[in-house]
């Protein structure tokens, strides 16, 4: 894994709104096929730094690589598309489920692919739901939608904000098999989460954020089991009060 090349490096990146900084990472590589999982509390910077990663707001300051490309101004239309995006809240269209998934790709230009389609709305239990207007679905339905629809276009890298976080226990297993399924086809993927074992189960590596710093990343295991910094285990913990 350490030899792996960088999807992206962060090099003193800080990101202010309204002259407050959110997010300030002095160093973080992410690793090309790596799973990342970003664990942090409420307003720690976890949605902020996935923006990011997709390049919809460029940092107040300090550098960001793509692809061992500067990121210095809006990446190209076919640069920006490599990376997914599925949000905290994710919105969907006024059209059928299946016509949200079918309409991405028409925007895109790309031909519709109704077996791919298909496939992915029967692992994520979405097939009964095809054709209700997915306006009308539930919030846990309209995550998985929004899986679905990000996984239709097949990107390099998948960018998750609690993917899960709507969602019982079944569906939470369907939607981690699927993201498991593009795992083993090398997909980058970053996931910002509060569920620890989600992480423990998803993530080769975990960053824990605080106030808009990375206090400590590494091996999943080794940081949930053995963390080093006090922080880290206050918050693993619990006791951790934010
Ligand atoms: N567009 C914005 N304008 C002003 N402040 C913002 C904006 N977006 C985020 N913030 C602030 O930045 C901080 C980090 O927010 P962010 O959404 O990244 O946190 P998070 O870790 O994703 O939290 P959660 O776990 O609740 O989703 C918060 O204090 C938030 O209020
Ligand atoms: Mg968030």
């Amino acid at each position: 894994m350490t030899t792996a090349p960088a999807c992206y490096r962060l090099e003193s990146v800080q990101h202010r709104y309204g002259g407050r900084v959110v997010l300030d990472i002095g160093s973080l590589e992410i690793r090309r096929g790596e799973t990342l999982a970003v664990i942090g509390p409420s307003g720690s910077g976890k949605s902020t730094l996935l923006r990011l990663l997709q390049f919809l707001e460029r940092p107040t300051a300090g550098r960001l690589w793509f692809d061992e490309r500067l990121v210095d101004s809006e990446p190209a239309l076919d640069v920006r598309r490599r990376v997914t995006t599925v949000f905290q809240r994710p919105f969907v269209l006024n059209r059928s489920v299946r016509a949200n998934l079918a309409f991405g790709l028409h925007v895109r230009g790309w031909s519709n692919r109704p077996a791919e389609i298909d496939h992915l709305l029967t692992a994520l239990g979405l097939a009964p739901l095809a054709h209700a207007p997915a306006q009308s679905l539930s919030g846990g339905e309209i995550q998985r939608v929004a899986l679905a629809r990000a996984l239709a276009f097949d990107p390099d890298v998948l960018l998750l904000d609690e993917p899960t976080a709507n969602l019982d226990p079944r569906n939470v297993r369907l939607v981690e098999d699927l993201i498991r399924e593009r795992q083993a086809q090398g997909v980058t993927v970053v996931l910002a989460t509060h569920q620890i074992f989600q992480a423990r189960r998803l993530a080769h590596r975990a960053a824990l954020l605080l106030d808009g710093q990375v206090i400590e990343v590494g091996p999943t295991a080794e940081m949930l089991d053995h963390a080093s910094d006090p922080r880290t285990r206050a918050f693993l913990s619990g006791d951790m009060v934010y």
